[in-house]
């Protein structure tokens, strides 16, 4: 009774429906840190580099651990560009493009389509809640910047199993820490998942040490597979097929992009900002009809099933 007075009481404060449009799940927000240490050396299993956790997480020189694993980075890719906003890509999209849950992934993504994304941020289209740093950049770069960056991703391959799925119905206890990103709590416990989706790195100290080869896991409540699977055929009228416009394969089709083997919670913020108008634009259009009837139900389950697929 006490909580149905609750959910009464802030159903009818201004504002309230706004976070509800934007659960918190979906949009973490990183939280104020210690600087980081500036002594201890780190290294990871086959990289000949050591980097202090400062220089890890500079973002206008970040860490590259793996140089001959990926062709050769534009400045604006592994330095930046014009300082404060410009930071360099390979900060938060890692060198190899596979990106961390709270950004996205780059890997593969057809040069025209991530040109037209940096114009989006720019004319005030994409303005997601995870989207500032973004926009900022966005403002900043050099036409000549934005092609260097959109051809280098789009050479990339992305990797399999980066990005898993996993169903549940408890998940393990977790708070947002530094880089926006979810870890499990030191005093352990577990808590029901309910309607979330909760990524956790694969193994915390590598993702924390931004190791461009360690993915993480998209813990989503059972069953959502299998009914992100029907949806996704556009069967029972609710949406459209995927394929249509994606691909037979949904990994792009010309200038659209691939959708399959992605973060999870990624796909579930695009449909929702979609869906909610913080995402617009031409290309958004035809997505339109396809997020109008969906619930954030559908919507987890839609993005737990492309997640489960390779890229
Ligand atoms: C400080 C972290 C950060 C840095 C640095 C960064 N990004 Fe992002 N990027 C993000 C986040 C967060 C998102 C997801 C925003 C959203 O949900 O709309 C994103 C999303 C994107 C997208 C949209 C992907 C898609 O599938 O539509 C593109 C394209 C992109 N970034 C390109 C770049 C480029 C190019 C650079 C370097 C010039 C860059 N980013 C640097 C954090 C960053
Ligand atoms: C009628 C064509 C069409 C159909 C059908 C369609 N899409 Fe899209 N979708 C697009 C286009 C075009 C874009 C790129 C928009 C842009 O360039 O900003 C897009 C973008 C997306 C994105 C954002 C990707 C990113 O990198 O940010 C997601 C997620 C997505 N679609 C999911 C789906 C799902 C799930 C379905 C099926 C239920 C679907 N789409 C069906 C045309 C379509």
């Amino acid at each position: 009774m006490k909580n149905l007075i609750c959910v009464l009481a802030l159903a009818l404060l201004p504002g309230v429906a706004l976070a509800a449009d934007n659960p918190d799940w979906a949009y973490p927000v990183t939280p104020p840190g210690q600087p980081p240490d500036a002594v201890t050396l780190k290294s990871l299993p086959g990289s000949s580099k050591q980097y202090t956790q400062a220089q890890i997480d500079d973002p206008f020189n970040p860490p590259d651990w793996y140089p001959d694993e990926h062709p050769p980075m534009p400045p604006i890719v592994a330095a930046g560009g014009p300082k404060p906003a410009g930071r360099a890509c390979a900060q938060c999209h890692l060198t190899s493009g596979e990106g961390h849950p709270e950004s996205s992934s780059l890997a593969g993504l057809p040069t025209a389509y991530v040109i037209r994304q940096m114009a989006d941020y720019k004319d005030g289209n994409r303005k997601g809640v995870r989207a500032g740093n973004m926009i900022a950049m966005s403002k900043v770069l050099s036409d000549a910047e934005v092609k260097a960056a959109a051809d280098y991703f789009a050479s990339l391959k992305p990797m399999r199993g980066f990005n898993k799925v996993v169903e549940t119905d408890t998940v393990a206890k977790s708070y947002v820490g530094a880089g926006g990103m979810r870890f499990a709590t030191a005093e352990g416990g577990t808590e029901p998942i309910g309607a979330r989706i909760i990524v956790l790195p694969q193994d915390e100290a590598r993702a924390r040490l931004r190791d461009p080869k360690s993915g993480f896991i998209d813990y989503v409540p059972t069953g959502r597979i299998a009914k992100g699977a029907a949806l996704m055929a556009g069967g029972d009228g609710k949406t459209i097929n995927c394929k249509i416009c994606h691909g037979p394969m949904l990994k792009g089709l010309g200038e659209v992009p691939g959708i399959v083997g992605r973060p999870a919670i990624y796909t579930f913020r695009q449909l929702n900002d979609m869906k909610t108008g913080n995402r617009k634009g031409v290309w958004v259009e035809l997505m339109k009809e396809v997020v109008a009837k969906l619930t954030d139900d559908d919507m987890i389950a839609l993005s737990a099933y492309l997640g489960s697929l390779d890229p």
